[in-house]
């Protein structure tokens, strides 16, 4: 039985609509609490509340269907894409739990492989898998909800970006149409596996790498695409966001899907988002897909002043991890591409 054969939309693609979510709760009125450094007003990558003057819990779930059928991989990925919300704000994270849900007669063997995959992954992360709660569906799901710490003083937050930011991404993009494109018999192993290494990578360590620099504004990119995180970003932080479309770093294979024209699941829901906050200037339709594509286990989106880019430029590149300049901050709204 293989896995993703029971679900074709899985990962970060599988998120709610985003302007659906929007709709939602708006009706909604959110808990406040002089505890709550971040809740649902706005909302960020988790939640955030102060225990003392020193530390803060930091409180984040996220779960979905697989999206390839190695079980241990899909693990992996779901434990990652988790506990990289903790790392999106600034924090370290504790403790895990299992949120699961699959077929009754799934094979055994799978479903341990799951859990085995993803105990490794938080393990990795330093924190501890402790339990869970696993329900039938049949569709499966896995997932986490991580619990970690960060000092209340140094909250990453998505909606504290400024005129005269340079902004950064610390992955490449293209996880859905790489996987698209492996579905499809377009794409093979190696752009399979290069794609699964950049999804099961924790953020740990570019998070640690961006600390010492006080970021402005961090978060992850997922399921909204880059655009869509990237108009989050800008709407929270009431600024503009200028990205230049021929500095979009791609995965392996992810431009020769872009090229076929095939659009990933989560695209028009991911287009429909950003409608009217997104000007493309004639951005080619590839790097526009790129921008579109829901990403699973998406890297960070770092805003940060422009006089410190060259020496975080220069301190990614000493310590061989990837780092990609997208753009700048101005005053202003919206998202403008130029290519
Ligand atoms: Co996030
Ligand atoms: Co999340």
């Amino acid at each position: 039985m293989k896995l993703a054969g029971l679900e074709a939309g899985g990962g970060c693609a599988a998120k709610y609509p985003a302007a659906r979510l929007q709709e939602v709760l708006s009706g909604f009125v959110p808990a406040t609490s002089e505890e709550l450094l971040v809740g649902l007003s706005p909302a960020d990558d988790a939640a955030v509340y102060r225990l003392d003057d020193e530390r803060a819990l930091v409180f984040t779930i996220d779960f979905f269907p697989p999206m390839l059928d190695d079980p241990a991989a899909f693990g992996a990925i779901a434990a990652a894409n988790a506990l990289n919300d903790v790392f999106a704000m600034g924090g370290r994270p504790l403790l895990a739990l299992s949120v699961a849900a699959f077929p009754a007669d799934l094979h055994v063997e799978l479903v341990r492989a799951i859990l085995v995959g993803a105990a490794a992954k938080v393990a990795e992360a330093g924190a501890l898998l402790a339990g869970g709660h696993t329900i039938r569906d049949d569709e499966p799901k896995y997932g986490l909800a991580v619990v970690g710490t960060v000092h209340p003083d140094a909250v990453w937050r998505k909606s504290t970006a400024r005129p005269g930011d340079a902004l950064f991404l610390t992955k490449p993009l293209g996880t859905g149409l790489v996987l698209t494109g492996v579905r499809k018999g377009l794409l093979g192993e190696p752009e399979l596996a290069a794609a699964v290494e950049s999804m099961t990578r924790l953020n740990a360590e570019a998070a640690d790498a961006i600390r010492p620099f006080e970021p402005g504004a961090v978060t992850d990119v997922t399921g909204f695409g880059l655009f869509g995180h990237t108009h989050e970003l800008a709407e929270r932080s009431g600024v503009r966001v200028v990205l230049e479309g021929s500095s979009f770093p791609a995965l392996p294979g992810a431009l020769a899907v872009a090229e076929q024209g095939m659009r990933t699941a989560g695209d028009p829901r991911n287009r429909e988002f950003v409608a009217g906050a997104l000007s493309l200037n004639g951005l080619p339709d590839t790097a526009a897909l790129l921008g579109f594509d829901p990403q699973t286990s998406g890297g960070l989106l770092i805003a940060l002043p422009a006089e410190k880019a060259a020496v975080v430029e220069a301190s990614f590149a000493a310590a061989g991890q990837f780092l990609a300049r997208l753009g700048r901050v101005e005053a202003g709204a919206g998202v403008v591409v130029y290519s």
